[in-house]
């Protein structure tokens, strides 16, 4: 049931690698929001990346996949989410080319069904905002040089990054069809290397990132609540998003 006065969000791949920073991060630091982690426990996710958290009052984990679109609306009627962070995903590329069905469920279907959920749930657009997060990888391969900006073109070359392509263009085809509200990150893939070479500094560096995500996310939700409840929708690339 919704607690009142509270704001709560649905965090999808909550047990995983970046998902659980993120949770933790929101758990800890903002108890005026309810995090709901949504998490399959694949082979990725673990739970005891989250054991300092799992009994705070404003955290409640659910065992599910993204694909279950009863499980979703179960989900939305019983949180009423003001907001979705969207992580959950088959993230490895080499998995994506051994098995690449499972990274089109997840990643494409898995998407598609959370999008859904989002837009039949939310009969009013104003306060929303579906969060998605992607990867630098829907843009291709660099050499020893060069940068991706944000209109460089798609020219995914794995299963992996086609099947986060596809999602990302499915969330804003749902923008702009729907009006449903959204943002999206193309983050760098660098965090899974440093963890293996060193677990600490990777931790350093996904906090430092998910926290200025954060920052961009809190300030979104707070101004929602404070500001202009109906304003239109917009879709914030990240160069918009950063000069807010
Ligand atoms: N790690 C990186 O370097 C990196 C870089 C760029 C983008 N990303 C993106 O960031 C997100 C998080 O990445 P990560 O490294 O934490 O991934 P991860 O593989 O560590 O975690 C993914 C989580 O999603 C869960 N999951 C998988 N399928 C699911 C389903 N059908 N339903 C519900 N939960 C499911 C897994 O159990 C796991 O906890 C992904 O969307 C990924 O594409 C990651």
């Amino acid at each position: 049931m919704k607690a009142q006065g509270k704001s709560h969000i649905l965090i999808t791949g909550g047990a995983g690698f970046i998902g659980s920073h993120v949770v933790r991060r929101f758990v800890n630091k903002y108890k005026d929001y309810i995090i709901v982690n949504l998490d399959k426990l694949t082979y990725a996710g673990n739970l005891a990346n989250l054991h300092d958290v799992e009994h705070e009052s404003n955290y409640a984990f659910v065992k599910g996949d993204i694909c279950d679109a009863t499980l979703l609306a179960g989900l939305f009627e019983k949180y009423s989410f003001d907001g979705i962070i969207h992580l959950a995903a088959e993230s490895h590329v080499d998995r994506s080319i051994s098995n690449p069905m499972d990274f089109i469920t997840t990643n494409i279907v898995g998407t598609v069904t959370l999008l859904n959920a989002a837009r039949n749930a939310w009969s009013d657009f104003s306060g929303k905002r579906f969060y998605h997060i992607s990867t630098d990888e829907v843009y291709g391969s660099l050499g020893k040089t060069g940068y991706f900006t944000e209109t460089t073109n798609y020219d995914p070359r794995s299963p992996y990054s086609a099947s986060k392509a596809s999602s990302d263009h499915l969330v804003r085809a749902y923008h702009h069809t729907y009006g449903l509200p959204i943002a999206r990150r193309k983050i760098r893939r660098h965090f899974w290397l440093l963890d293996v070479a060193s677990r600490q500094h990777a931790t350093r560096l996904a906090r430092t990132a998910s926290g200025s995500e954060e920052g961009r996310l809190v300030r979104f939700f707070r101004a929602q609540h404070v500001e202009s409840p109906n304003r239109p929708a917009k879709e914030c690339s990240r160069d918009q998003e950063a000069r807010r």
